[in-house]
């Protein structure tokens, strides 16, 4: 079997999840390097089944790393390596109706570390090295066939060539979005350290707009259930679910549920620019808390994101329920944690 090698980018902080999720999905794969925000893999599976990754916002064809060096002048060396490099495997996995010398070309670069030239310089090094070996056009970012990206960290280059369209991160172009609505990778990302099993009564008390819950039901589960108190947010749940969720109109302190009757949470509370008053959210993450306990069954747990630490860690500790970090994200200029609790 033929093996080719991706590059995807998550939510940085989200890597070992993403990892996982690469290695225990697709067929003969391996983590080749694991950047901030950044996999490089290899596997044997096609590129249907790469493309249905979902802890990943977007998926490319790795061409190759290099060393590039720190100074402006270092460009042209940057520029001659590329030149150097065989694109083609990578360019197999695009459908192109044209000859290349038609197509136009962008190059996106991210730079780290110090060098004396900018991303944009890196940039336009690489795309003039690709537009003299293959004779490709200059595209721009609302108009090209082919977008390519440059990585440099450091002393280290990496290029890939992009696979997916911008809508792959949201899940196509027709769900409905609210405020605060989580990316969906990461919402996929939470379910997962949930340990999604069949026998699951799961819930997310703060539905939004749905993206949790439409996650998890790409997984078995007895039930799915996602509720918010804004009847816009329900509106919108209903639209984005799929029919298996029940959507509901619930205050998350006081539940329409049974004691003991949910095996998963999986949510996101009011975080960052939304909290009110730092009163009022303390006493609603201790409200939450103790109902969510009253409703999870004996070996049922929590899988929560925010950066309300206080008030998280707080809540469990006056309703005595374990509280663990299990990892922190990157997200929005904020660094909000993902908890496990119960
Ligand atoms: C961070 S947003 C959730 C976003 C959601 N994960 C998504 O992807 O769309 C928090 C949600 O909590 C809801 N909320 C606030 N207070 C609530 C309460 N007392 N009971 C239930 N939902 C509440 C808000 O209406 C909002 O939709």
């Amino acid at each position: 079997m033929e093996s080719s090698s991706f590059l995807v980018t998550t939510a940085s902080g989200l890597e070992s999840v993403a990892e996982s999720e690469i290695v225990s999905k697709l067929e003969q794969a391996w983590v080749q390097a694991t950047l901030r925000g950044r996999i490089i893999f290899g596997c044997t599976a096609p590129l249907e089944r790469v493309l249905q990754l979902r802890c990943v916002d977007n998926i490319y064809a790795y061409i190759a790393s290099f060393r590039v060096g720190p100074h402006k002048s270092d460009l042209v060396d940057l520029q001659r390596t590329i030149s150097k490099l065989d694109i083609m495997p990578a360019l197999s996995h695009l459908e192109m109706d044209k000859p290349y010398t038609a197509c136009r070309i962008i190059v996106s670069a991210s730079r780290s570390g110090k060098h004396t030239y900018s991303r944009f310089d890196a940039a336009n090094a690489a795309l003039e090295a690709l537009q003299d070996c293959y004779g490709f056009k200059r595209g721009d970012s609302s108009c090209h066939d082919i977008a390519f990206r440059l990585d440099v960290i450091g002393n280290d280059g990496f290029l890939s060539v992009k696979l997916t369209p911008p809508s792959f991160r949201f899940r196509g172009s027709t769900r409905g979005f609210s405020p605060a609505a989580l990316r969906p990778s990461i919402a996929h990302a939470l379910v997962l350290l949930s340990d999604p099993q069949p026998t699951d009564v799961f819930l997310d008390p703060f539905c939004g707009s749905g993206t949790i819950a439409s996650e998890r039901a790409t997984y078995e589960a007895k039930r799915i259930i996602a509720s918010d108190i804004s009847p816009d947010a329900v509106t919108v749940a209903r639209k984005n679910c799929p029919s298996q969720v029940e959507v509901h109109s619930w205050d998350c302190r006081s539940l329409g549920l049974e004691d003991g009757e949910i095996t998963k949470i999986v949510t996101n509370p009011p975080w960052g620019i939304q909290v009110g008053e730092v009163d009022q959210i303390a006493e609603l993450y201790l409200q939450f808390i103790g109902e969510a306990k009253r409703v999870l069954s004996a070996s049922g747990k929590i899988v929560l994101l925010t950066d309300q630490t206080k008030a998280v860690e707080d809540a469990c500790l006056k309703i005595c329920l374990r509280v663990e970090p299990l990892l922190r994200i990157s997200l929005h200029g904020l660094v909000p944690t993902v908890y496990e609790i119960g």
